[in-house]
């Protein structure tokens, strides 16, 4: 039984120094097995998670000792953040330091949809020379519709901006004087309006209970048959079943998920799909903002486990 709890994979500089300054459990895969992880979270002061470790009522109360839960990344959604409140536990995540890496991975997710990359290489490495088979479609002068226009959509359409693209938003959280709509010179719109007029539509909302299962077959449908969807935000904001049907039918001409309903994803038809490209959630994935996020969640149980503030707190 240790003060600090890691639950997946989070390495880095600073996970070693936390290890070797503090009595740290690092268990990569405890998030799988459920009844290991409540045994040995009875005495731990910290835990530290990704977005796999249910922190669920259950959990919290089979850690009478805990003061802080580290989520290394953004959304929450795996985290009762009210409960925790409620028993005066500090809950931490990093807000901002993947924000990037997560809009440069939806610019690649667009650039290899609309230009067939996957395929073209796919065909090239089983001997084809096929080159008018992947003629593409380029990116300046497209719409580019952003459901959710906080950081990381915010990020992502300023580089959408950059190829010559024209920005529409969707976001029940704006209204339309705001700041980051005329500095993008961006059109807010209702999702449905967004859905029928973009080329690109990229999904950038974090999952609530209002956000789940928000995109149906029937939203897909409202696409134009030569756009394409990305999703690099969280895959339950998606009916993956409505999305697979809605490009059975050819309502749009591909998507890019690199998050899904279920992860690891089941089998699923979207696997044998030429238009879809699938990707394990790596859109945090990159040196610097891993280094960022590590970082940062080891700086806040360091300065909880020694009675200090830590810095970047959720306020439920
Ligand atoms: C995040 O929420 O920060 C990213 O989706 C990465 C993750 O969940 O680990």
């Amino acid at each position: 039984m240790s003060d600090v709890l890691v639950t997946e994979n989070i390495q880095g500089v600073s996970m070693n120094r936390l290890i070797q300054e503090h009595d740290v459990e690092f268990d990569a895969y405890l998030w799988q097995n459920t009844d290991l992880l409540k045994q040995k979270i009875q005495n731990t002061k910290a835990l530290i998670v990704r977005n796999q470790t249910k922190v669920d009522r259950e959990l919290i109360d089979a850690a009478p000792e805990l003061k802080i839960i580290a989520r290394a990344g953004a959304g929450l959604d795996n985290v009762d953040t009210e409960y925790a409140h409620e028993k005066g536990i500090v809950v931490c995540f990093t807000p901002d330091a993947n924000s990037l890496s997560v809009a440069e991975l939806t610019i690649g997710l667009m650039l290899a949809l609309m230009r067939k990359i996957p395929e073209a290489r796919q065909d090239t490495l089983t001997g084809g020379w096929n080159r008018l088979k992947f003629t593409g479609t380029e990116l300046y002068g497209k719409s580019f519709g952003l459901i959710g226009l906080g950081r990381i959509g915010s990020l992502t359409a300023t580089r959408a901006k950059a190829f010559g693209m024209n920005i529409l938003a969707a976001d029940p959280f704006l209204k339309a004087d705001a700041p980051q709509l005329k500095k993008l010179n961006a059109t807010l719109l209702s999702l449905d309006d967004l859905l029928a007029e973009s080329d690109v539509v990229s999904c950038h909302s974090p999952l609530t209970p209002d956000t789940r299962k928000m995109l149906t077959y029937q939203h897909f449908r409202k696409m134009k048959p030569d756009a394409f969807f990305i999703n690099t935000s969280r895959g339950e904001v998606v009916d993956e079943r409505g999305l697979t049907q809605a490009l059975l039918e050819h309502k749009l001409a591909g998507a890019a998920l690199d998050v899904r309903e279920t992860e690891p994803p089941k089998q699923s038809p979207l696997n044998q799909m030429e238009n879809v490209i699938l990707t394990p959630h790596i859109a945090a994935f990159t040196v610097e903002a891993q280094d960022r996020v590590v970082d940062s969640v080891c700086e806040d149980v360091r300065l909880v486990l020694s009675g200090k503030k830590a810095i970047n707190v959720f306020e439920p």
